[in-house]
């Protein structure tokens, strides 16, 4: 072999750091993931872009162009947008065949008219049908999937109790004029392939909900998307604003066909009923996560793919209740590995709820001018859940264990046995085994986390049978590391220390109430099987690429 062919051979052992394959369409499930047509999991990281407003158009065309806002998505990490419409766009000509002038115009919003012309001009004078499909068009440009979503059908604000769009039969939520919509919207995007899903109603809700109608229309609609156009997923929500799904556990939908439904939810900081400012923060976590589990989560046991449609925060950070809620949030995402989409990606609205002024989306991913991430550090700790963890075709590495932070969203890294840990990176994290008799081991390797002493370094450590290696999992919410100091019995639990270190603290909170935040001290241990590139190959990495540069000095390639 000459110099050069094992020079390109052993770059081709490098790790690939970055594996970078698009899904091949159409999605399909199996059991409790979504996969590609090749089998492998496909991990829905969405973000919610809501069209369905009085004006009937995405929001936003006015802020920026099109192509700039789905190139933004891609570079916050996302890899598919939840697409909103309401029905009347397809169903009632006088509402979808105006154009997108014409209804801005009618809503006094001038300004909107100038903003598009602007940053949108070829979209002005297109009725609201071509501009829906032009912006999926845009979104397929940038490789991003689509999952369409029928928020309601008369275009508004969704969603109250009392908008005559929660239920089959309320005042504007005719059963037929439904169907007809799912029909056309799911035959209107047959061949286009990054249109991946459809939700066929959002947030079923108000007095008249009924369980019996339920099953009867939603399999209906379920029977008409996939007719129209086999290659979607099918996607069903709950009753009481998409909170409730627990009725599936006493019956399943019965669908003609397979492998293509999948279950929504959603989960804000008020979808429990919790006191996220007042109670203790790990039983309020522990409830809320039961409470989950039990309006849907089993359908993940059962085999059911659970996507959680809708979670979002205010985004400035300064809502106590709703920065809890998302750590212990990002807890729950992170170990059942949930397909999800924040809501929204809108930075702003060209009306909402009839007011003008009333533009600033504090929940919006954008900000106010869709410029760039309101909050950009969100981003940095969303970003170890916009990959797939587990799934089938991720990787042939047997699963281990990752020590995920929900605060920050990083792991626990070890560097090196003689360098303190440190959290970083999900992809630079060891392969963790969290053993039945409570060791942390390095997998494969003789080395485990041990405890020192209150305010130290947690360290790397060979001699695993001393109490020192064994660590409980504490509190309601089982999310301190904990181990038992030997002279004093002193808990310490795993804490982040100010230089970003892994040291041991006191445990924080375990009986408290709200005034005490344990967040830092919370680590959920996780199940992954992903390829884990420089967390494996630290070894190696040195030894190769001193030999490559030895052969480069020598020449040989010449
Ligand atoms: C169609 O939309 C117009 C404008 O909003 C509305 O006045 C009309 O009632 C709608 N027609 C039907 C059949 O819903
Ligand atoms: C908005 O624009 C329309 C059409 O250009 C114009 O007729 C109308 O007077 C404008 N309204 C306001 C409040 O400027
Ligand atoms: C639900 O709808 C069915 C079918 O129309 C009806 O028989 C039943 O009484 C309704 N149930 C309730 C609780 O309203
Ligand atoms: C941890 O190690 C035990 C015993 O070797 C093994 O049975 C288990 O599958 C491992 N678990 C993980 C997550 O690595
Ligand atoms: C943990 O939850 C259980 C059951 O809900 C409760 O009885 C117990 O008081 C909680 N623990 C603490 C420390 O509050
Ligand atoms: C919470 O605990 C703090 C500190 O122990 C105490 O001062 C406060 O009164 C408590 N608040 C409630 C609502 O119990």
């Amino acid at each position: 072999m000459s110099p050069l062919l094992l020079l390109i051979f052993f770059v081709s052992l490098l790790p690939n750091t970055y594996p970078i394959s698009a899904p091949s369409f159409p999605l399909f499930t199996n059991s409790r993931w979504i996969v590609d047509s090749t089998g492998q999991r496909v991990k829905l990281a969405c973000v919610s872009w809501a069209a369905h407003l009085e004006p009937v158009a995405a929001e936003g065309l006015s802020k920026q162009p099109v192509d700039f806002v789905a190139k933004k998505v891609v570079d916050l990490g996302f890899n598919c947008v939840r697409f909103t419409w309401a029905v009347q766009m397809v169903t009632n000509a006088s509402v979808g065949s105006i154009t997108l002038r014409q209804s801005l115009l009618q809503l006094g919003l001038n300004e909107s008219v100038a903003g598009v012309s602007v940053n949108n001009p070829e979209l002005l004078d297109l009725n609201l049908v071509q501009v829906y499909q032009e912006v999926v068009a845009a979104l397929a440009r940038s490789n991003l999937m689509v999952i369409l979503d029928n928020q309601l059908s008369k275009p508004g604000w969704c969603c109250s109790r009392y908008d005559g769009n929660g239920f089959f039969g309320d005042e504007y939520f005719d059963t037929d004029e439904w169907l007809s919509g799912l029909k056309i919207i799911a035959t209107m995007f047959t061949s286009t392939p990054n249109v991946v899903g459809m939700s066929l109603r959002n947030e079923f809700r108000g007095p008249n909900q009924n369980l019996t109608l339920w099953y009867r229309y939603i399999q209906e609609g379920a029977e008409v998307v996939h007719s129209a156009n086999p290659n979607l997923l099918v996607i069903l929500s709950g009753l009481n604003f998409d909170l409730d799904l627990s009725f599936l556990l006493l019956k399943q939908t019965t669908l003609s066909f397979t492998n293509k439904l999948v279950y929504e939810i959603h989960w804000y900081e008020f979808s429990n009923g919790a006191d996220w400012e007042n109670g203790n923060q790990n039983n309020v976590c522990a409830s809320v996560v039961k409470s989950t589990l039990l309006r849907g989560g089993f359908l993940l046991e059962q085999g059911w793919p659970l996507f959680l449609s809708e979670f979002g925060f205010d985004q400035s950070g300064t809502h106590l209740a709703d920065n809890r809620y998302l750590t212990c949030f990002l807890s729950v995402t992170a170990e059942w590995d949930l397909d999800w989409a924040l809501w929204a990606l809108q930075g702003s609205y060209y009306l909402r709820d009839g007011q003008v002024a009333y533009d600033d989306e504090s929940y919006g991913l954008l900000t106010r001018d869709w410029c760039k991430a309101r909050n950009p550090s969100f981003v940095k700790r969303i970003s170890a859940l916009q990959s797939p963890l587990q799934g089938p075709g991720l990787s042939n590495k047997n699963p281990y264990n990752l020590i995920f932070h929900p605060l920050t969203g990083l792991c626990v890294v070890m560097d090196s046995p003689s360098k303190p840990l440190q959290l970083g990176p999900c992809a630079d994290s060891k392969a963790w085994n969290y053993t039945s008799d409570g060791k942390l081991v390095v997998k494969g390797t003789s080395y485990c986390l041990q405890s020192v002493n209150l305010g130290k370094n947690a360290k790397i450590g060979t001699d695993c049978s001393k109490p020192n290696s064994k660590w409980e999992l504490l509190s309601n919410s089982s999310m301190h590391i904990s181990s038992k100091l030997h002279k004093t019995g002193t808990l310490l639990c795993l804490d982040i220390g100010s230089d970003g270190t892994i040291i041991t603290n006191r445990c924080k909170c375990l009986f408290e109430n709200g005034t005490c935040s344990p967040e830092s001290q919370w680590f959920k241990i996780i199940l992954s099987n992903k390829d884990i590139t420089r967390g494996d190959s630290n070894l190696a990495l040195p030894l190769v690429a001193s030999w490559l540069s030895k052969l480069l000095l020598l020449g040989f390639w010449r």
